[in-house]
């Protein structure tokens, strides 16, 4: 494999994935109001999911998240971004808006799951747990995604599952791999901005 065709194949992993990394980041803006968990406790005396996981975060965030894909989605079949440059699409429309908002809603699905283990665990809110803090938000992704992506094929809105289509073995092992590292560059960077009380 030549390498350009490495870059390729990682820039258009993470572009793909841009509906969960936008999702994932929004809640900080977005996010407050009624916690998921309705402020109720599990049977260990500790919060089910916690203050920090809110209805507005989960619900609110992947609708601009695919808001914002509609302007990719629109790059892809309008400029040579799709055409010469070969970035692929998240499908047609309105296929592509609700694979787009199940990305993102899978992110958002996978950090609550992740909170209520960390609650288990005796984690307070906000403090770090790794790798899970850093690939809870990716797993929740992918998994709606080809959830998602069987069901809109089996509606037959799409030809066949459009995620397995575009989400290619090469690009989940550069999705796994390279998104961790670019979840704690961007946590950094979200503290020293003031929009986070944690670096990570
Ligand atoms: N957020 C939200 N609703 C969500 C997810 C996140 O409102 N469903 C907001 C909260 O204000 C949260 C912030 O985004 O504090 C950052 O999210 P995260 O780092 O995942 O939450 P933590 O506060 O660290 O809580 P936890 O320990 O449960 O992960
Ligand atoms: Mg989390």
């Amino acid at each position: 494999m030549a390498l350009g065709d490495v870059g390729m194949t990682i820039l258009t992993a993470l572009w793909l994935m841009l509906p969960a990394y936008l999702a994932n980041m929004l809640p900080v803006f977005v996010g407050g109001g009624a916690p998921i968990d309705l402020g109720r406790t599990w049977k260990d005396g500790r919060r089910i999911l916690g203050d920090g996981k809110t209805w507005r975060g989960l619900l609110v965030a992947p609708l601009l998240g695919a808001a914002l894909t509609f302007l990719l989605q629109w790059c892809v079949e309008n400029t040579r971004w799709g055409s010469d440059f070969g970035f692929p699409g998240w499908g047609v429309w309105p296929a592509w808006a609700v694979l787009a908002y199940l990305l993102g809603f899978g992110a958002l699905a996978g950090d609550a799951i992740e909170s209520f283990f960390k609650r288990r665990t005796g984690r307070e809110r906000g403090t770090m747990w790794f790798p899970w803090d850093q690939l809870d938000f990716i797993l929740g992704a992918l998994a709606f995604g080809l959830l998602g992506g069987a069901v809109l094929a089996a509606t037959g809105a799409t030809e066949g599952n459009h995620f397995l289509a575009v989400f290619t073995w090469p690009r989940l092992l550069v999705i796994l791999l390279l998104t961790p590292a670019l979840h704690l560059l961007v946590n950094f960077l979200g503290y020293k901005l003031g929009l986070k009380k944690v670096p990570w």
